[in-house]
């Protein structure tokens, strides 16, 4: 029988992304429905006895894996991530991403550009020929909110502050997040390289080069788009 839920694509994707795990590796846990599920699975596994160490990408990570006894490790004491499970809001082939969506892609891209080998798991509807339909998460410094948006106008964009009961949604490190529209992004290097020029704003959710591997859920099976680096 097919299997179409959103979310069940993203649990079949979170138990294949698993099987890459070995014993007594650092593990970067990435933040978000589908990572949720593969979290809860590494618990299920670390509680069948694999050793590993947990480096969460959030808060909320760090509650969850705390909750199923998986160990976790300073993120100051390693110098490289083994492995990381992550999802993403939107690929394409060449594995460009968007992330934030959760509003974890600060800490989300620090574990990343640690990472030797970075699992993005995702269901079908996150693929896409090119990046820019979802709005691109942007962490700004909040006394730079409005000098970031200006900049952003004058890289024909355009940008409102996310909310949370009717106040700015705050990061894991006390900051705003601009979901910001450029339309459809024909050149993601070039546009981070842009907005990694502007002053005031922390990180962006394009992730370029990151990405080792996606795994998408489709119906009741998965499909694997490697990194052709
Ligand atoms: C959080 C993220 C998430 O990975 C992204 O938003 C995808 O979320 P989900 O797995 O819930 O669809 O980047 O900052």
């Amino acid at each position: 029988m097919m299997i179409q839920n959103s979310d069940q694509e993203k649990q079949l994707a979170a138990r294949e992304s698993v099987k890459f795990l070995r014993n007594n590796q650092v593990v970067g846990l990435g933040t978000g429905s589908s990572a949720y599920h593969a979290v809860v699975a590494i618990g299920e596994m670390v509680k069948n006895g694999l050793e590993i160490r947990g480096i969460p990408t959030s808060v909320k990570t760090k509650t969850l894996a705390e909750s199923l006894n998986i160990p976790l490790i300073d993120i100051h004491t390693v110098h490289s991530i083994d492995i990381t499970i992550d999802g993403a809001d939107e690929f394409t082939e060449k594995l460009e991403l968007i992330k934030g969506g959760g509003g974890a892609l600060l800490r989300e891209k620090i574990v990343a550009s640690l990472t030797r080998q970075m699992i993005i798991i995702t269901d079908s509807s996150k693929k896409v020929n090119q990046l820019g339909k979802f709005k691109l998460p942007i962490e700004v410094i909040p006394f730079a909110s409005a000098y970031v948006m200006q900049q952003l106008e004058k890289l024909n964009g355009t940008g409102h502050i996310r909310q949370n009961e009717n106040k700015p949604f705050l990061t894991d490190q006390g900051n705003y997040i601009i979901d910001a529209d450029f339309g459809l992004i024909p050149d993601p290097e070039d546009l981070a390289q842009k907005l990694n020029n502007i002053v005031g704003l922390v990180e962006h959710g394009l992730f370029i080069h990151l990405a080792s591997m996606v795994i998408m859920g489709d119906g009741d099976t998965t499909k694997t788009f490697k990194s052709r680096l």
